[in-house]
């Protein structure tokens, strides 16, 4: 399987167009794809008190975002505001818990199939029509994830598991990159102020 780099991935991403982002071709190319082992390290920052959003890439189509974990991290049972998405454990390994798509903000959640646990491989897809989930690292080491999101937002909804209701929720990164207009990486920067 060819071995690619961010750069690889941002060259295939940044000519598509909306409709591109509900046609096989993402899908494709990542079955076909793996990603070096170094390919996302400038964009790896963790963060103590919750898991690290840290943005490679982002513009009206999509964001192309690495996700650090320590042990425990975990996201509330969220959707995805209509997205596409698409996720690829790089390193360590991550669970993931579907959900049947709730059909209003206070209506119930029920398990959809069991818990999977994934490690470096290849990508699952999720979107709102499927399951709404939640991810964690249920193991005892450090763990890095790919999410790519067509298109971008700046809120989803989280659900509360104490009032047993779904809520919107802001959504921000811990870090950003920053592209030279030939397409370079300047620097991954932290994100002033972030919320989460
Ligand atoms: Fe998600």
């Amino acid at each position: 399987m060819k071995s690619i780099g961010v750069s690889d991935f941002l060259d295939f991403l940044i000519p598509l167009k909306k409709s591109d982002f509900v046609s096989e071709k993402v899908d494709e190319f990542l079955k076909s794809r793996t990603f070096s082992e170094d390919a996302f390290l400038p964009f790896i920052h963790f963060r103590d008190d919750t898991y690290g959003r840290n943005l490679v890439y982002r513009n009206e189509f999509f964001e192309l975002a690495v996700l650090t974990w320590l042990p425990q991290h975990r996201t509330p049972i969220h959707d995805h505001a209509n997205q596409r998405c698409w996720m690829l454990v790089e390193a360590g390994e991550l669970t993931f818990k579907n959900y049947h798509p709730p059909t209003s903000d206070s209506a119930g959640l029920r398990p959809l199939g069991k818990s999977e646990v994934l490690k470096k491989g290849s990508p699952i897809y999720i979107d709102d029509d499927l399951a709404v989930h939640a991810i964690t690292n249920a193991s005892k080491k450090p763990a890095v994830s790919v999410h790519l999101y067509a298109g971008p937002i700046k809120e989803c909804r989280i659900y509360n598991e104490l009032t047993k209701r779904f809520e919107k929720k802001t959504l921000s990164y811990l870090t950003e990159g920053v592209w030279s207009p030939e397409g370079e990486l300047i620097e991954s920067r932290l994100c002033e102020p972030f919320l989460f």
